[in-house]
């Protein structure tokens, strides 16, 4: 299949004249190379590139890059024999908009040690729809539950649950057969949220305790947030629960004491999705096609943008007004 000398892509500079972004044309020559080339269908918004879009985070390592760190669509070439023109594959993380080009673009180069064949049960728009956010969420239960969580420990709570991961997390975990508990800032959205499986929607003031250890009314959870709200969360946490940290929307800091970990034996666990070994992010994928599928992933995709969307929606996204995931379809 032939590829246009030159294809629109939304790129990202820091130089003498500043730090911006915006869509440009650029030829597949100037990409990172690797050896598969797909025809994106479509890639998503998440917290890190709207940080990366806008300069308000330092996410790219160098410039200029082309942003977006989700990408899926349909191999147009490969120099692998692993892929064929016509496959359906997505990459998610793995040093897109941060070392190497990025999804916002027409055409993306990818490196096929870490191309994903799209899993049966997925189409390439559910794929986007999940993205980072949806694979960061399954990765959180994946290490919850080689820890041991089991749905008799209590219920999961979710921080920031209305926001990309937070919307997932509550589809995925009540989809595996968790109790749900999301906590939410935006007091409109609890039928959003039910929607999506939570049993409960609790306020942002239930994790606002502030004493080592408070009566343990979850079995575990997901904190999308950091910051006290973490470390309440640790403090009200069932013994030999574990609470896995993904992000920082409201703070990087954590300041917490060791006790519910020497007194209760709960479990703090690390979530790094760009850098997930190959073996698990294939297990990861694998469980989002079919056992940890979301029942409502359309009602999930809140919003649909082109390239000139994106500038919009990191603004909205960094003042901390995401409902759910933002697809990005050429
Ligand atoms: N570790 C990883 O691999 C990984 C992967 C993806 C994302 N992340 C991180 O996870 C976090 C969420 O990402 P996302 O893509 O889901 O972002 P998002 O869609 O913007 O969602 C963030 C949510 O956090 C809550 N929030 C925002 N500001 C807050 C504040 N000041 N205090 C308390 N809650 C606040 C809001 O939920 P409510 O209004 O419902 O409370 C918001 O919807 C980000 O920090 C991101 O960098 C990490």
């Amino acid at each position: 299949m032939s590829i246009p000398a030159r294809f629109d892509a939304f790129r990202i500079h820091n130089d003498d004249a500043g730090y911006r972004s915006g869509i440009e044309q650029v030829s597949l020559d100037e990409l990172a190379p690797g050896e598969v080339v797909i025809e994106a269908a479509h890639s998503s918004v998440n917290f890190k590139d709207a940080l990366a879009g806008t300069g308000e985070g330092r996410i790219l390592r160098r410039f200029p890059l082309v942003g977006g760190i989700d990408a899926a669509g349909h191999v147009v070439r490969s120099s692998d024999p692993a892929f064929r023109e016509g496959d359906k594959v997505l990459v998610t993380g793995c040093g897109l908009s941060e070392t190497r080009d990025g999804g916002y673009s027409r055409y993306v180069r990818l490196e096929s040690k870490w191309t994903v064949p799209l899993p049966a049960g997925l189409s390439l728009r559910e794929a986007m729809i999940l993205g980072t956010a949806g694979f960061t969420a399954a990765l959180a239960l994946f290490r919850m539950v080689e820890n041991r969580q089991l749905p008799a420990l209590g219920p999961l709570a979710v921080t920031g649950a209305t926001g990309g991961v937070g919307s997932l997390a509550v589809s995925i975990f009540s989809k595996a057969g968790y109790e749900v508990h999301a906590v939410s800032g935006k007091a409109d959205q609890h039928d959003y949220l039910r929607r999506l499986g939570a049993s409960e929607v609790l306020g942002r003031e239930t994790l606002a305790t502030v004493r080592p250890m408070e009566s343990a009314r979850f079995g575990g959870g997901l904190d999308n947030v950091g910051g006290p709200m973490l470390a309440s969360l640790l403090a009200q946490t069932a013994p030999y629960g574990n609470v896995a940290s993904a992000g920082l929307a409201a703070s990087a800091e954590l300041e917490a004491t060791v006790m519910p970990f020497i007194i209760r034996g709960v479990s703090l666990l690390g979530v790094a999705s760009a850098g997930t070994a190959r073996d698990i992010r294939d297990a990861v994928w694998q469980h989002l096609a079919s056992d940890w599928k979301p029942d409502r992933l359309d009602d999930v995709c809140t919003r649909e943008v082109e390239l000139a969307g994106l500038p919009e929606v990191f603004r909205l996204m960094l003042a901390g007004g995401s409902l759910g995931r933002t697809l990005v379809t050429f």
